[in-house]
């Protein structure tokens, strides 16, 4: 038998423990700094780069998807902390769903259990998390569906958060089945096209009672929208970072907030 002690810690050097104690203090002020200001009332985030982060750390493509899926549970926290009541994450968009059949199992398999895990997350029931996917379901196969339906059922009635998935969703996706509402409203004589209003588009779109996203955050160093919530982001602010999605750190976040924060907005006027 081996005489090594169970769990032997791995060794850290003085740089390292140093550096970690730097960001540690670092975050600590921004958090500070960042409580005192407005904090956005919908947070989108466009979580892009988990295949690049699997490729530059040596691992499986399926890998990066997971530590992807590990990031956005870590992110909740964050925003819980920092008190962003609504929060909108980019898990799969209406293009996605043509990539290749082993990546898209894949994913699937992950948002299945993703849903299900956070419907018994008791964070979400803690804090009265409401959970909501948004986006062409019907494209989904259907253990998807029935995970989805499982955590909008168990968190139906939570009123203090919002968090939603994009999932199957496309921003024109999102407009033309407004659109086709809207028209079936008119030909059945219950609408006047004179009556259609920027308030009844909104109605219409998966996002319905949700404020506009005050802030998109995407990362990868991607500085596009990639057909995310194009109705809604009118007068979004915009923050790009070149951090991969699973690598993202309490840091990258704090200071997306941050220089949110100290942004003039203008509407136009
Ligand atoms: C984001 O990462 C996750 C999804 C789009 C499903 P990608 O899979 O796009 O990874 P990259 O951007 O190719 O690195
Ligand atoms: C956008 O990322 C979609 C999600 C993050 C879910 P993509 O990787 O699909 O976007 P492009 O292809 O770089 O524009
Ligand atoms: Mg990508």
């Amino acid at each position: 038998m081996s005489s090594d002690p169970p769990n032997p810690r791995p060794r850290r050097g003085l740089g390292e423990t140093l550096a970690q104690a730097a960001g540690d203090a670092m975050e600590q002020r921004l958090l500070s700094q960042i409580q005192g200001g407005p904090i956005p009332r919908h947070l989108a985030i466009i979580m892009d780069g988990n295949r690049r982060f699997a490729r530059g750390h040596g691992l499986l493509r399926v890998e990066g998807h997971l530590r992807g899926k590990e990031k956005l549970e870590e992110l909740l926290n964050w925003c819980l902390e920092v008190g962003l009541r609504t929060l909108t994450v980019y898990a799969l968009s209406t293009e996605n769903l043509t990539r290749d059949t082993e990546e898209v199992h894949e994913l699937m398999d992950l948002f299945t259990e993703s849903f299900r895990k956070i419907a018994d997350d008791p964070r979400v029931h803690r804090h009265r998390i409401r959970v909501r996917a948004l986006g062409s379901r019907e494209r989904l196969p259907a253990r998807v569906q029935e995970a989805i339906r499982y955590a909008e059922e168990r968190t139906r009635d939570h009123d203090q958060y919002f968090y939603n998935v994009a999932i199957a969703y496309g921003g024109r996706e999102d407009i033309l089945q407004a659109i086709r509402a809207i028209a079936r409203e008119v030909e059945q004589g219950r609408v006047k096209p004179e009556a259609i209003d920027e308030a009844m588009v909104s109605n219409h779109l998966y996002t319905q009672d949700l404020p506009d996203p005050d802030l998109i955050f995407r990362t990868s160093g991607e500085e596009r929208i990639s057909n995310f919530l194009l109705w809604q982001s009118a007068y979004a602010e915009l923050y790009f970072c070149d951090v991969l999605w699973p690598g993202l750190r309490k840091l990258d976040f704090l200071r997306a907030i941050h220089d949110y924060q100290r942004r003039q907005r203008r509407y136009g006027a």
